[in-house]
């Protein structure tokens, strides 16, 4: 078998496989190719490399996004899998598909429905001697590693700092994959800790229920905020419910439904469970607030909080921030870590033992 990978990790399949070190390594990697501006910066540390999106869920930002920081890197794009334009319209199994295109790419950036499908497919694909790289893209309501690379990076981007950060956690904490990785990423520095609000009693499962978590009612979020301490450093992470994942639990042929009926079952459960984070809210969070949300929104953050120019109000940044963390995660894993940290930036206030 080729031997590739960074530090050890063959794929990306969990955040919970990386230490504290590689995770700081890898935000100053993605520090190092924050780009200065959005015009005409192209790198050549990944050329030659090929990357297939293999999307079996939809995504407007993580797919994008890693597209996009290929052709940074100087690397290229097959065109996304289509299940209605791959053979799988004549009957070839996913693993078969999954198997051809890692002929052809260096790296499969893989979302499935199916909680550790992707660990699976990258099993077999090592079975076989494969070559190419897996990385995780979500799997059903397990992970979303490279969601919590770039949460964590937005986090130290906000506070220079990820020691001592209390998470709050709203909204579908059972479906919610983000929150999964968050909780596992966000945990590997020290003194952190996790309250969870969930809606609709949508509860962390018990093997995310880190560092003394424990939750209370939505209903309750306000008067929670005001007994946090003015000093404390705060990420409201709010999500949105995981609509499709209910649908298929109380109906058992929800995939067959037309696009109408999704749609009528898509605003009934987001009427029935539903949340704001509103300006008041932020009114009475200490200084050191920031609001996060992993995106796509339903109704938890309205219009004009989400498009202000509110400093604690952080999804644009932190969507903006999937380009560098997923150009960081291709290059380190793409073997270039040195090529990376000979690039001419500075490097901001990370520990010394993680830069290379
Ligand atoms: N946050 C996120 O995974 O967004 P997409 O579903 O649009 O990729």
């Amino acid at each position: 078998m080729v031997e590739i990978g960074w530090r050890g990790h063959r794929h990306l399949l969990s955040i919970d496989d990386f230490s504290r070190e590689e995770l700081e390594a890898m935000l100053n990697a993605a520090n190092v190719l924050t780009l200065d501006s959005d015009e005409g910066q192209k790198l050549d540390i990944l050329k030659g490399f090929i990357l297939k999106p293999v999307f079996f869920e939809p995504s407007s930002r993580t797919q994008n996004s890693f597209e996009a920081a290929m052709l940074s890197m100087g690397g290229s794009n097959l065109s996304p899998h289509l299940t209605i334009t791959s053979s799988m319209e004549k009957g070839e199994t996913e693993q078969d598909t999954i198997t051809t295109y890692a002929q052809y790419s260096d790296f499969l950036v893989v979302r499935h429905p199916r909680p550790n499908s992707v660990r699976e497919f990258a099993i077999t694909l090592d079975k076989q001697g494969n070559r190419a790289r897996v990385i995780n893209a979500g799997d059903g309501s397990n992970e979303h590693p490279t969601q919590a690379l770039l949460d964590l990076y937005t986090v130290m981007k906000e506070f220079k700092e990820l020691d001592g950060v209390t998470y709050l956690l709203l909204g579908d904490l059972k479906y919610g994959r983000t929150v999964h990785s968050l909780v596992l990423g966000a945990r590997k520095f020290d003194g952190v800790s996790f309250v969870g609000f969930p809606v609709g009693g949508l509860s962390l499962s018990p093997q995310y229920r880190q560092n003394g978590y424990n939750e209370h009612d939505i209903s309750d979020f306000r008067q929670f905020l005001e007994t946090l301490p003015r000093t404390s450093r705060v990420v409201i992470y709010a999500t949105r419910v995981q609509w499709e994942r209910i649908a298929r639990e109380r109906y058992e042929n929800f995939d067959q439904f037309d696009e109408k009926e999704k749609a009528r079952i898509r605003s009934e459960i987001y009427k029935e469970l539903n949340y704001q984070v509103t300006a008041e809210h932020l009114a009475v969070t200490p200084d050191l607030t920031t609001l996060l949300h992993p995106l796509p929104r339903g109704s938890e953050i309205a219009d004009e909080l989400f498009y202000s120019n509110q400093l604690q109000v952080a999804p644009i940044r932190q969507m903006r921030y999937g380009l560098p963390v997923r150009m960081a995660a291709l290059g380190l894993y793409g073997g270039k870590e040195k090529e990376i940290f000979e690039l001419p930036k500075g490097i901001f206030n990370l520990p010394a033992h993680a830069q290379v």
